[in-house]
């Protein structure tokens, strides 16, 4: 076959040799850069901020360069120790302690930042929550988590659940006047109250830090719970995969709702020191271009669908602008197309690196770095530290160029410790001592991987994860919809989108006017990324004679693909 290859890029990289660093390399090496190496005890808040603020040289770099449509400001490492620690102190003030989960359900803002923080310095467990949530996706995900306290803004509060949140003591509200004091907490009064001063609760590695909520094939969205040790791959892959060095000025555009937008919006560049961009509001090309343009961005991590909606915006856009500040460009969460790599060559005259991790295993783990070819539509090698494979369903390796489960020999720094209440889907990630991934994947004879799909039913829209199992059980609780079964079809900007399928409860038409209701209903009791953007309506929905939804065959009749086995295709 005749491949593509684009050689390794020129330079001082921070990981210059791949194959040594990777043959000598063991974790513990890595402990030596935090401080904990003398306490034994650590807080990923002191080493992400605090340790910085101490420090009379790092103290007054701007930590946040913030901005977004109407507000702009640049937070520096002291001011956010300083902020956080009056949060840390609101939160005791309330009772709040270790273990406690406290939930984010607001807009990136340097008060989120604040916040964030403030939640790890008293040792508690941060559940941030993509801001386009509606009503019952927060609930879901505070009642599965118990969560204790909430800080949202009043833009968001109508979605916030009233009831059926026994153990919801509180609730934060930031930057607005509170009507009802004796239901809310108003963040102004209290931080205006608050001490800068705070004892930070020293926690144990394996301590919790962080839940994210994730979608599987079956069943409710699912608690991915990290812990502190997680900083050690955070700091790792900062250098090795990020590049990053002191002068950088650092954007990674994900939502902190996402494990992108904390594990590499937050820990990775300020672990580091590194000066760190974030961008609130919707994507438009201009407003990205003029984000990098602006603040002199020098490392961009992004994903391939705002690229490729770059790529489609055309030269013209890209002209306006002067990007020759950036040096190092990087992309996650969906299958990165060659023709984007091609485009930001030509655009940038830089190479995009493609990385490839999920929310369970809390940080990268196969990437292409900076010193190594890339090869175009391979997800590059794993790091030092790391051994990649790819397995059968019982967890034997396959030989090279075979597709077959892409699995991570356990454990690693970042991976999760636990899926929240749920020890026994925790098992069924691992087989025979790797971690299985769900992805499908193959190795070729020089070590590089390449993503094939998914194996479950997970549908990845714009670099969302999305369960069909969620939609589905919403779309039928429309009076109109009695059955519903949901699958991603292929879409050349956003990966997938959602295609649903439904069949009409009796005394209902289909017209336009219901499937646009039917659709609106899931995007105001969901979230608009879950919402089906087209529904088809059939006669009957295909099942297994055990009642499960086949969304194979629907997935197969909508590519017109052959159907395969259907031996278990209820009459
Ligand atoms: C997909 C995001 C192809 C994959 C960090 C994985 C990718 C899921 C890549 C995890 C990539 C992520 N190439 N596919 N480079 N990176 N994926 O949990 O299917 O939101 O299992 O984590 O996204 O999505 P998650």
């Amino acid at each position: 076959m005749d491949m593509q290859v684009i050689p390794a890029r020129e330079g001082n990289h921070n990981l210059q040799d791949y194959e040594k660093t990777r043959k000598n390399f063991s974790w513990d090496d890595m402990k030596k850069n935090f401080s904990w190496n003398e306490t034994g005890k650590v807080n990923m808040a002191y080493e992400a901020v605090d340790r910085h603020a101490e420090n009379p040289v790092k103290k007054d770099k701007i930590a946040l360069l913030y901005s977004s449509p109407d507000r702009e400001e640049k937070v520096t490492f002291a001011t956010l120790s300083k902020e956080s620690n009056k949060f840390a102190n609101v939160l005791k003030k309330y009772n709040a302690s270790k273990g406690d989960r406290i939930f984010l359900f607001m807009p990136r803002s340097p008060e989120f930042y604040a916040a964030f923080f403030g939640i790890l310095k008293i040792g508690a467990i941060a559940g941030p929550l993509f801001e386009a949530f509606m009503e019952q996706a927060v609930r879901d995900r505070l009642q599965d988590s118990e969560a204790k306290i909430l800080i949202t803004t009043p833009d968001l509060i109508d979605r916030v659940p009233q009831a059926e949140l026994p153990n919801l003591e509180e609730i934060i509200i930031i930057g607005g006047n509170v009507e009802n004091e004796d239901q809310y907490i108003d963040y102004q009064q209290e931080m205006e109250a608050a001490s800068e001063e705070f004892p930070i609760e020293w926690v144990d590695l394996e301590d919790g830090m962080l839940l994210h909520y994730t979608s599987g094939s079956t069943g409710k969205p699912k608690g991915v719970y990290h812990v502190h040790n997680a900083m050690i791959q955070h700091y790792a892959t900062a250098e090795w995969v990020l590049d990053l060095k002191e002068e950088d000025v650092y954007w990674c555009t994900a939502d902190p709702g996402w494990v992108t937008g904390t594990s590499y919006g937050i820990f990775a560049p300020w672990l580091l020191g590194v000066t760190n961009v974030v961008r609130g509001g919707r994507f438009t090309p201009d407003d990205w271009y003029q984000t990098l343009e602006k603040n002199k961005v020098t490392v961009w991590y992004t994903a391939p669908t705002a690229l490729r909606r770059l790529v489609s915006t055309g030269q013209g856009v890209l002209d306006k602008y002067d990007l020759s500040s950036l040096r190092h460009l990087l992309s996650v969460g969906e299958p990165l197309n060659p023709e984007v790599i091609t485009w930001g060559l030509k655009a940038f005259n830089l190479r995009i690196h493609d990385t490839w991790w999920m929310t369970e295993t809390g940080a990268q783990l196969i990437v292409n770095l900076p010193s190594l070819e890339i090869r175009p539509g391979s997800m590059g090698k794993p790091i030092p530290g790391i051994e990649a494979s790819i397995v059968d369903n019982e967890g034997n390796e396959i030989p090279p160029n075979q597709m077959g489960n892409l699995a991570i020999k356990a454990p690693w720094p970042a991976m999760m410790r636990k899926i929240w209440n749920n020890p026994s889907k925790y098992e069924s990630y691992f087989i025979n001592g790797w971690y299985v991934s769900g992805d499908s994947a193959y190795k070729d004879e020089d070590g590089y991987f390449w993503f094939q799909g998914r194996l479950d039913d997970v549908i990845n829209t714009s670099g969302e994860r999305v369960g069909p199992f969620e939609v589905e059980s919403k779309l039928i609780e429309h009076p109109a919809v009695a059955e519903a079964g949901v699958i991603g079809k292929p879409d050349p900007v956003r990966g997938e989108i959602i295609k649903a399928f439904i069949t009409l409860n009796d005394g209902y038409e289909n017209s336009e006017e219901l499937l646009e209701d039917i659709r609106r209903f899931v995007k105001t009791g969901l979230s608009a990324h879950a919402a089906p953007r087209e529904i088809e309506v059939k006669d009957s929905i295909p099942k297994t004679r055990s009642g499960k939804i086949m969304r194979r065959l629907l997935k197969s009749w909508e590519l017109g693909l052959p159907t395969g086995d259907t031996s278990t295709l209820e009459e």
